[in-house]
């Protein structure tokens, strides 16, 4: 079966693939508003410490286990750990976690999909703030609506998923990120010319430590291993499917470097437009849906740059989707044996399911609450707080205790490597790493 495992064909486009994998919702949803209620450049800079310790050490950690596994996260621990023991558990709670993070996140995809025919529909009711609020309220309350559009981003990640890694994840990633970079040029070049903009800049780049709350380092270290795809092995499956003349260290300098620019370019986009006409950073999560579409609305052919807005919102979305449904679709192939149409389209139905009561929990099952939590808010709760951060300790403690930090080095391609990397690296797999997220799991659950 290893034998005949498809390959990316280029490694231009593999990376292509994984940035795109870490290029979504997080970096155009989450991370503006998260930056807008955490005092803006100060929070960004703690941001970008814990993409450099914790969120490249992850990648490249996770591609060379499944380079050197050549198989998904669940038999990539079992292979590895010799057929023998539990680890192969840390792989299932990956597959878990994709399963319950996907339901929701195509439910968020789905409004990003209505919105680029709602940007120009119901472009006049953006005219002021209350008019884009009643919009996005109509929307997500509906029971029927946002369901179609999750239905429709679920169809559209399975269409792709279903043709393998060559003909489907190479090939769209090949079309959707070069034109994701496109589009997110041009929105750029209209945010920056806004007469006002530059209070927006400011805002992103003149850090203001006294806004730092320990909560906020606890946000930006979640969130910098959410944006980068880590903790439930879709580094380790897109890495399965590299062959063994891949520089990984490379590799992952860039997909951490590409993700923490287009970020920071989407802020760029974001809070310019949104102090240009006046509006407040620190909405949450509701910043680009009811915000934005005002802002729009002010701009000379608002129209246009809010479709663009959506449509940018909607590849980043999906070539991230992706990325998830073929860690699930993998595990079924590789240990169950399946084809991958089938993998793929009982995965894709089920987690549809899922999706469902995290949909209407916007409306009729506004009420339905278990911890205080909604469906939806409860689904993200534990697979972004608890599932995926709990996946990165235990795949580094994998690479320290089990594996071994010399095999890890030895996939890395590294010969005769110096006795300090050897040590650093134990440091690093073995205590810093895990140590750090584990603080951030614990004083989560007492918070
Ligand atoms: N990184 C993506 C984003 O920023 C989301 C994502 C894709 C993801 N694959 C993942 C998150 C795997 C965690 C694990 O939107």
């Amino acid at each position: 079966m290893e034998k005949s495992r498809e390959h990316w064909r280029y490694r231009i486009w593999f990376i292509a693939a994984a940035v795109g994998s870490a290029v979504g919702l997080g970096n155009v949803w989450k991370f503006p508003y998260i930056t807008g209620e955490n005092g803006g450049s100060a929070f960004i800079l703690v941001y970008l410490f814990f993409i450099v310790v914790v969120g490249l050490s992850g990648v490249i950690g996770e591609l060379a286990l499944g380079r050197a596994a050549q198989l998904n996260p669940v038999g990539t621990y079992y292979q590895l750990s010799d057929r023998k023991g539990f680890w192969y558990l840390a792989g299932i709670l990956g597959v878990i976690t994709g399963f319950v993070i996907l339901s929701y996140y195509s439910v968020v995809a789905g409004w990003a999909i209505a919105y680029i025919f709602k940007s120009v529909k119901d472009f006049y009711d953006f005219s002021e703030a209350a008019g884009a609020t009643q919009v996005f309220t109509d929307f997500k309350t509906n029971p029927l609506a946002p369901l179609v559009f999750h239905g429709i981003f679920m169809f559209l990640c399975a269409s792709i998923v279903v043709s393998g890694v060559q003909s489907g994840l190479e090939k769209w990633n090949k079309i959707l990120m070069p034109s994701l970079l496109i589009i997110l040029l041009v929105l750029l070049l209209r945010s920056l010319t806004l007469p006002g903009a530059g209070r927006g800049v400011e805002f992103l780049f003149q850090p203001d430590f006294s806004k730092i709350s320990f909560k906020a380092v606890l946000i930006a270290l979640g969130h910098a291993c959410f944006t980068l795809s880590l903790g439930m092995g879709a580094m380790i499956t897109y890495g399965s499917y590299l062959n063994s003349r891949e520089n990984i260290v490379s590799a992952g300098i860039v997909i951490a470097a590409c993700d923490t620019v287009i970020a920071l370019l989407a802020g760029l986009v974001i809070f310019p437009a949104v102090f240009a006409t006046g509006g407040e950073p620190g909405v949450g999560p509701s910043l680009i849906f009811e915000i934005l579409p005002v802002v729009f609305y002010h701009m000379p052919l608002g129209i246009f740059f809010g479709c663009c807005f959506f449509i940018f919102l909607f590849i980043a979305a999906l070539t991230s989707g992706i990325s998830i449904l073929e860690v699930v679709a993998a595990y079924f192939i590789d240990e169950k044996g399946w084809s991958r149409r089938k993998s793929v389209i009982l995965m894709t139905g089920i987690i549809f399911l899922l999706g469902i009561p995290s949909s209407l929990s916007f409306g009729i099952l506004e009420n339905l609450k278990l911890f205080n939590l909604n469906f939806f808010d409860l689904m993200d709760h534990f697979a972004a707080n608890y599932g995926l951060p709990l996946g990165i300790v235990l795949m580094s403690i994998f690479i320290n205790w089990h594996w071994g930090v010399r095999n890890f080095i030895k996939e890395l391609n590294v010969r005769s490597p110096k006795k300090i990397l050897v040590v650093g690296l134990k440091v690093l797999f073995g205590f810093l790493l895990p140590g750090l997220v584990l603080v951030v799991i614990i004083c989560q659950l007492f918070s």
